[in-house]
C-alpha cells in the first residue's frame, strides 16, 4: 500500500514516521514545503501520481489563539483543505485518516464526550475542526476520524517539554486547575494509526475518539510532569481567569474511548503510565 503522510513536520507526523521504519508499506511523509494541503489540485496529483491507498492528515493549523485573529487561514487549513482532501480520497478509492480534537467540544458536560455527543466550539480552532469533521463525514469518501486532546510526545513543542524547561528554572509554576481532559502520548495514538493501516484494520471507518486514559486537569498533569522529573518546583493550581488567553477553552473535555477500544480490541494506557514512558524517552536529553 502507499500512504501518504501530510503534516509531517508535526509533533503526530513525525511520530508516525519514527514508529512506520520497518514497515513494507510505502509511506510518503509530506509537509507544507512539499505538499500544502491547501492546494487541492496539487494533493489530487500527487494522490494520483503515486498511487497512494491511504491518506493521514496530520496537517493543521494548530495555534488555537492566533487562529482567533487569522480565521480564514485557519479554515483553509482545517476545514477547507479537509473536505477537498475528502473529495480527493473518494475520487481515488483512497481511505482518509483524519485527525480532529476535543475543542469541538463546549466543556459543558461532566461525563465523558462521546462520538455522538453535541458538538459546539468555543473556538475558531475549535469551529474549524469541527466543520472538517462534516465535511469529512458528507464527502462520501471511506473515512477514519481519530479525535484526540491534549497531545504530547517526544517530537516537537508541547506542554510536557514546556513545563520541563519552565520547572527547571522557576521555583514556582501556577498551573489552571479549573480545564479537565486527558493527555494523549502521541507515540500511543500512532501506535493505533499504524496498527489500523498495517494490520489491515481500514475498513472499521467512522469517528473515534482517542486519549489517554484517566481524567486530570492541566495543573495535575504539571504536578505529575514536575514529580517525574525531579525537579524541585512548587506547582500551585489556578483559575483560567487568572490567564486570560485570546481562545476560549472548553473547561471538560474528556473523550469517552468505549467504541475505539471495543472497534480496535486496544487496550489504552492510562495517561501516568505514558507520561512515565515518555519521560523516559526525554531523559538525558532536555533534563
Ligand atoms: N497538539 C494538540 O494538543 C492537539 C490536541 C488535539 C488534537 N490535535 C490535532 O492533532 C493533529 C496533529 O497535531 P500536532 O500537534 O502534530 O500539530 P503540529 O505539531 O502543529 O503539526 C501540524 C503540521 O501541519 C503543518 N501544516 C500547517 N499548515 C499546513 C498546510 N497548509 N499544508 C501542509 N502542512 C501544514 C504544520 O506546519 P507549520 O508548523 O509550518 O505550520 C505542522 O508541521 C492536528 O489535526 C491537531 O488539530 C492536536
Amino acid at each position: 500500500m502507499n500512504i501518504l503522510v501530510t503534516g509531517a513536520a508535526g509533533q503526530l507526523g513525525k511520530t508516525i514516521a519514527n514508529a512506520v521504519q520497518d514497515s513494507s508499506n510505502r509511506y510518503f511523509f509530506c509537509d507544507v514545503q512539499e505538499l500544502d494541503i491547501t492546494d487541492a489540485q496539487a494533493v489530487e496529483e500527487y494522490v494520483k501520481q503515486n498511487g497512494i491507498n491511504v491518506i493521514v492528515n496530520c496537517a493543521s493549523y494548530t495555534a488555537v489563539d492566533k487562529a482567533e485573529d487569522e480565521a480564514e487561514i485557519a479554515d483553509a487549513v482545517n476545514h477547507k483543505a479537509v473536505a477537498a482532501m475528502a473529495k480527493v480520497a473518494k475520487d481515488n478509492d483512497a481511505v482518509l485518516i483524519h485527525i480532529s480534537t476535543d475543542y469541538v467540544f463546549d466543556g459543558t458536560a461532566c461525563v465523558a464526550y462521546t462520538e455522538d455527543s453535541q458538538m459546539n466550539p468555543l473556538s475558531v480552532y475549535g469551529r474549524t475542526k469541527a466543520d472538517s469533521e462534516c465535511a469529512v463525514a458528507e464527502s462520501g469518501c471511506r473515512y477514519i476520524i481519530l479525535r484526540t486532546s491534549w497531545l504530547y510526545g517526544t517530537e516537537g513543542s508541547n506542554f510536557v517539554k514546556r513545563i520541563i524547561e519552565k520547572s527547571a528554572e522557576n521555583p514556582v509554576l501556577k498551573v489552571i486547575s479549573d480545564q479537565i481532559g486527558t493527555p494523549t502520548y502521541a507515540e500511543d495514538l500512532a501506535g493505533l494509526i499504524v496498527s489500523i493501516i498495517e494490520d489491515d484494520m481500514l475498513d472499521r471507518t467512522g469517528i473515534y475518539n482517542y486519549s489517554n486514559e484517566g481524567v486530570c486537569s492541566w495543573y495535575d498533569f504539571a504536578h505529575e510532569i514536575c514529580a517525574q522529573s525531579g525537579h524541585l518546583c512548587d506547582v500551585l493550581p489556578c483559575h483560567t481567569d487568572e490567564y486570560p488567553r485570546k481562545a476560549v477553552r472548553p473547561h471538560f473535555s474528556v473523550l469517552d474511548k468505549t467504541k475505539v477500544k471495543k472497534t480496535f480490541g486496544i487496550e489504552i494506557p492510562h495517561w501516568k503510565d505514558s507520561l512515565t514512558v515518555c519521560m523516559n524517552e526525554l531523559k538525558g536529553k532536555i533534563y
